[in-house]
């Protein structure tokens, strides 16, 4: 059987620097799996199904990468789905010391998976989604940043559209 990866996220919503590390991911695994967060704590401004559908459009072209969603915890979820690896984007040195002890957590929990950083890519290790969010609500130009669709559908959001 293929190597599976999943990569986690809240994805509210995904922004190019998500999907760098999706592309960048899929490639280094027979079949990589985009896992949104249900039921977090975060407010988010898109649904879970909002996100997964916009998800769902902009993998379609990727042949080995599938969107789904979770609850509960993460390596739970990899079991079910016999994941080999979770991969996690490393922005800067202030995502390290997070993400380190999430790796460590989660290897406690389950010593099957092992998770994989990757750094992203320069262009993109300023972004967040909250960042993202925060300058489309005050009409600052975001189409650097967002892949075209969650441009529309944050358009959309703003002016209350849906
Ligand atoms: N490019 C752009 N932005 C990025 C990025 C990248 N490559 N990587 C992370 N980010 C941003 C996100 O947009 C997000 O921004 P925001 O805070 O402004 O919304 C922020 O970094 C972190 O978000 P995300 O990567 O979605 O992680 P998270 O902290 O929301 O969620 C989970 C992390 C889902 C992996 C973790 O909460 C989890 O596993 N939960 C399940 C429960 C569990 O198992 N808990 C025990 C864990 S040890």
């Amino acid at each position: 059987m293929g190597k599976i990866a999943v990569y986690p996220g809240s994805f509210d919503p995904i922004t190019k620097g998500h999907l760098d590390i999706i592309m960048r991911g899929s490639k280094l695994f027979d079949r990589l799996i985009v896992a949104v967060l249900k039921n977090q704590s975060k407010k988010s401004m898109f649904s879970i199904d909002e996100r997964v559908d916009m998800l769902k459009q902009i993998a379609r072209d990727i042949p080995n990468v599938e969107v789904d969603m979770f609850s509960g915890l993460l390596v739970d979820y990899c079991k079910d789905r016999k994941v080999n690896a979770i991969i996690r984007g490393l922005r800067a040195i202030s995502d390290f010391e997070y993400e380190l002890q999430m790796a460590q957590m989660n290897r406690q929990l389950n010593q099957e998976v092992e998770t994989i950083f990757l750094t992203t890519s320069t262009q993109y290790s300023f972004l967040s989604s909250s960042l993202v969010k925060e300058v489309a609500s005050l009409n600052g130009d975001i189409s650097e940043f967002v892949p075209e669709i969650v441009l529309t559908e944050l358009n959309k959001k703003l002016k209350g559209d849906v």
